[in-house]
C-alpha cells in the first residue's frame, strides 16, 4: 500500500521508520512518499498560507502550492484524507475499509486549515482522530497510518492478532502477566501457570468482561447484545457478570 503524505513538516514522519511501520516497509509491505508542501510554492519567500478572507483567527494553508503539490502526486486518481478536527471519527470499520485501498494521499493541514477549493477539488474525505484539537494534522495522520498498516497481510506475526485484541473482539483486554512469577512480593495470578488452557481461557474471557463492564459500559452493553456463540461455561461467566 503507498501513502502519499502531504505536508509542511516531512521531518515528523521519520517516526514512521522505527518500529513496526518501519518493519512493514522494509519487508515491502507498504511505502510512504512524504511531500513538502513549501517546495511547490511559486512566491519569492516559500510562503504557502495568508489571512481568511472575512477575516477570522489564524491562517490557512493558499490553494496555489496545495493543488500543484497534489497533481504531484496524480491524487486524481486515488483516495484523498484531510486529518481534520472537523472529520468522521475513525473507528475499526473505517479502518478495516482503508486498509483495503492500494493507494492513499492524506494531506495534513496546519494552522487553522486549508482553503476550502483544495477539498472540494479532490473530495476530500475529512478524518479526525478525536474530539480534541492537535496543532497540525501530521500526528492524526500518523495515527491513521499505524492504525492502517496493522491490519495490512503479514504486518502482524499471526493475522489473528490484528482482530483478537481490544477493541476489535468488542472486549477489552484482560491483564497481562510475564516473568518473573513473583515480583516485589507480588505474584502472577495461579491459573496462569496452571497450564490448563480452558481455565486460563475462562480466566482471560472473565477478566476481559469485567474490565469492560468497568471502564466501557457502551462495549460492554453492545457485547451483551451481539456476542458469537458461547459455550455453557462462558455463558455462565457472562450471566454472572451481568448480574453482579
Ligand atoms: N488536526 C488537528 N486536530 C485534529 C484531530 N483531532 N484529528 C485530525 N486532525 C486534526
Amino acid at each position: 500500500m503507498r501513502f502519499d503524505i502531504l505536508t509542511l513538516f516531512p521531518e515528523m514522519f521519520e517516526a514512521l521508520g522505527a518500529s513496526m511501520t518501519g518493519r512493514a516497509v522494509k519487508d515491502g509491505i507498504v511505502s510512504f512518499n512524504v511531500v513538502n508542501i513549501r517546495d511547490f510554492a511559486d512566491n519569492k519567500h516559500k510562503r504557502t498560507d495568508d489571512y481568511p478572507f472575512g477575516g477570522g483567527r489564524g491562517m490557512l494553508l493558499m490553494p496555489q502550492p496545495l493543488f500543484d503539490a497534489m497533481e504531484s502526486v496524480k491524487a486524481d486518481n486515488k483516495r484523498v484524507i484531510y486529518m481534520s478536527p472537523r472529520g468522521r471519527i475513525i473507528d475499526r470499520e473505517y479502518l478495516e475499509e482503508l486498509a483495503s485501498e492500494e493507494e492513499l494521499v492524506i494531506l495534513c493541514g496546519h494552522y487553522e486549515g486549508v482553503d476550502q477549493r483544495v477539498l472540494d477539488r479532490w473530495n476530500a474525505e475529512e478524518v479526525s482522530i478525536g474530539d480534541y484539537v492537535l496543532t497540525g494534522g501530521e500526528l492524526p495522520a500518523m495515527v491513521l497510518i499505524d492504525a492502517v498498516t496493522r491490519l495490512l497481510p503479514g504486518v502482524l506475526a499471526t493475522p489473528e492478532a490484528a482482530v483478537e485484541e481490544s477493541v476489535y473482539s468488542g472486549l477489552l483486554e484482560a491483564p497481562q502477566y510475564t516473568q518473573p512469577r513473583e515480583y516485589d512480593g507480588i505474584p502472577v495470578p495461579e491459573v496462569l501457570l496452571s497450564g490448563d488452557h480452558r481455565r486460563i481461557h475462562l480466566w482471560h474471557f472473565e477478566q476481559s468482561l469485567l474490565i469492560t463492564k468497568q471502564r466501557r459500559p457502551d462495549l460492554f452493553e453492545a457485547y451483551v447484545r451481539d456476542h458469537g456463540e458461547l459455550d455453557k461455561q462462558e455463558r455462565r461467566i457472562l450471566e454472572t457478570i451481568i448480574e453482579t
